[in-house]
């Protein structure tokens, strides 16, 4: 893996810098209808504050739809690769794939230069096959500030800093996720403002949850204006139970409810996605301290795994007793993402498919 230059990318600056307060609201609308059909591809991930298994979802969607990449270019097809962003401070998507502290980690310092300043936009490449990611860390706690100051003299078109920038990539990716939190109102702006398609992890009490979803259903309404393809597109649930590869009553009754929620502001059922994900918070706590996502996790437990460049197999994982981990657990939830990332993509295919259509009308 190795840090590159996403190179012939023109200033995003001059194009906010153009907007004053004072600017025709027309000229930011045709500005959003510029980027929106390049943006289909952005899909975000964001609800509630911290813990809610943004990033553990992301980053594990984003392993798997790499992988499919890969065996699609093993197979001779065309194929690209993925892009995983995250805009949170903590940065915490470094521990999923194993790179903090990396030569490369500059805790965000580069990406917050590339999207405030202009600087030259860098991604690890080949964090996995088929896998670039963003470094992100304490450095992107310093993007509120230079939205803020940008939006004070050019007006509500600084929150279309991301798009902008994303609009100019988008081409080379299958998919860029984008993990956010909402906490910040610049962050949860410049994401909502830059993606298509939203994914929300759904995780804890039914109430956290229901409250949860009804604060990002608001949220998408305020952005409209900025971006009036987004919409929630996929609810996937995290940390229940199955029992004998069925869903509990606990899961069934809350899936009930947010569906009866979902009828009353006539949102199509078909966000609530079907499979989930199964508790194991040991077995995700060891593979995020492994550095390795869900299906790499699971072939290191069986001794399957073999580093990349050496060929050698990666020796088998242990917990904080040093006792091997138990590989059933860690299957069965790379199985759950495995299953729950071919939902999701379906899912955004149709509704990609639904705005080209809508386009050409
Ligand atoms: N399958 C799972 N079952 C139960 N808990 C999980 C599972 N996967 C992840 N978690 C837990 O959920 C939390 C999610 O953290 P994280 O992904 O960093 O959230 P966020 O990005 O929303 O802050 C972690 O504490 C992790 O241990
Ligand atoms: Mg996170």
């Amino acid at each position: 893996m190795e840090l590159v230059t996403l190179d012939g990318l023109s200033s995003r600056l001059n194009v906010i810098k153009s907007f004053t307060d004072m600017s025709d609201p027309q000229d930011v609308d045709s500005l959003v209808s510029q980027l929106r059909p390049r943006l289909r591809n952005v899909v975000g991930t964001t609800i509630g504050k911290g813990g809610e298994g943004k990033t553990t979802v992301t980053a594990n969607l984003a392993a798997v739809l790499a992988e499919a990449e890969q065996a699609r270019a093993d197979q001779g097809l065309p194929s690209k690769p993925i892009l995983y962003i995250e805009l949170d401070s903590n940065g915490n998507g470094r521990l999923n794939f194993g790179v903090r502290n990396r030569p490369f980690d500059d805790n965000g310092l580069g990406f917050v230069e590339a999207l405030t300043e202009d600087k030259d936009f860098q991604v690890v490449q080949g964090v996995r096959p088929h896998l670039d990611m963003v470094m992100s860390g304490s450095h992107n706690s310093d993007i509120p500030t230079a939205v803020t100051k940008l939006n004070d003299k050019h007006g509500v078109a600084s929150y279309l800093l991301l798009a902008i920038l994303l609009a100019q990539i988008s081409h080379r990716y299958r998919w860029i996720l984008l993990d956010f939190s909402p906490g910040d109102k610049m962050i949860q702006r410049l994401g909502l403002a830059a993606c298509t398609h939203l994914l929300a992890p759904m995780r804890g009490s039914d109430n956290a949850v229901i409250e949860g979803l009804g604060t990002l259903a608001g949220l998408v309404g305020q952005i409209r204006r900025l971006n009036p393809e987004v919409t929630i597109a996929a609810l996937v649930f995290l940390g229940y139970m199955k029992r004998n590869d069925v869903a509990t009553s606990q899961l069934t009754n809350l899936r009930e409810k947010i569906g009866m929620l979902l009828d009353r502001a006539r949102i199509s059922r078909e966000v609530l996605v079907d499979p989930y994900i199964r508790d194991g918070e040991t077995t995700a706590n060891l593979a995020r301290n492994h550095g390795m996502p869900a299906g790499e996790f699971a072939r290191a437990t069986t001794g399957k795994l073999r580093h990349p460049e050496s060929g050698e197999p990666v020796e088998r994982p242990r917990d904080e007793n040093g006792r091997l981990v138990d590989p059933q657990r860690a299957l069965d939830i790379a199985a759950d993402y495995s299953q729950v990332a071919t939902h999701v993509v379906k899912r955004i295919r149709q509704r990609n498919q639904e705005l080209q259509g809508v386009r050409a009308a």
